[in-house]
């Protein structure tokens, strides 16, 4: 349990249609019954679904945001790809970039440094993923993966960019299987500390991310130094999404 102001951010991945949208109805009522003054609840659905969800909650106390974006910032001939200025027209407000799955997929740190360039431009509130895998944990490389991420991707940024930090272990990402809170405090508090030494940020937010859910949050709130969660799998069930908001704070 925690009175701490907090994100939770449900990323939808590639997965809702247009019937999917019906099953929100239930965390909009909740979100407006609820002290909406505590949290904050972004809803990041695939591109197809943006303009549905920002006409849907528009005015609810629910925000949205997109998963990803083209690193140009201008429009041009990039056949099957969006940019950060369509998705603030669709009513967008956040953006979830450098997730393990797009840089599995080649977005270097440097792509995700442009795309940030190119979503801050048009006022989004990004929230940049970082995270080891499994690989370079077992090789105690944690540390040093994390602050060339932080290093790479925040490269050059303003002292007022509008960033929030997502700590999403790749391993973590839809296993079940969470970090042990010390292990999670000690690296919350080292990308803290490498944030502030390498970059102009004075104050930032910090979210973890990776098998998130009603049973485990409880245990996760414990860790002060969080400010929220990047929740995939269970936040497309709007019951598991409400009891993880409500477990945070009852
Ligand atoms: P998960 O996904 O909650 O399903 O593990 C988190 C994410 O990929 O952002």
């Amino acid at each position: 349990m925690t009175n701490k102001f907090r994100y939770f951010i449900a990323n939808w991945k590639m997965y809702g249609d247009l019937n999917s949208l019906k099953s929100i109805n239930k965390v909009i009522k909740f979100a407006k019954l609820y002290n909406k003054k505590r949290f904050r609840l972004v809803y990041c659905p695939p591109y197809t679904l943006l303009h549905a969800f920002s006409t849907k909650l528009k005015k609810s106390p629910l925000s949205v945001g997109a998963q990803n974006c083209h690193v140009e910032s201008e429009y041009g001939a990039f056949t099957g790809n969006i940019n950060a200025k369509m998705i603030k027209n669709l009513g967008s407000k956040f953006i979830i970039l450098g997730h393990s799955e797009n840089r599995a997929n080649g977005d270097t740190d440097e792509v995700i440094n442009k795309k940030i360039n190119s979503a801050l431009k048009q006022k989004l509130i990004v929230i940049f993923c970082i995270g080891e895998t499994l690989f370079q944990k077992k090789r105690k490389q944690t540390n040093k993966i994390i602050k060339k991420q932080i290093i790479k991707g925040l490269k050059g940024l303003k002292k007022n960019s509008r960033i929030i930090i997502a700590y999403e272990p790749v391993w973590s990402i839809g296993t079940g299987i969470i970090p042990k809170n010390y292990e999670l405090d000690r690296n919350i508090k080292f990308i803290n500390a490498v944030v502030k030494k390498n970059t102009k940020f004075k104050k930032f937010k910090i979210l973890y991310g990776g098998s998130v859910n009603s049973k485990n949050i409880q245990s996760l709130n414990t860790i002060n130094s969080l400010d929220g969660y990047l929740i995939g799998g269970a936040s497309q069930n709007a019951k598991k999404l409400i009891d993880i908001v409500k477990k945070t704070y009852n």
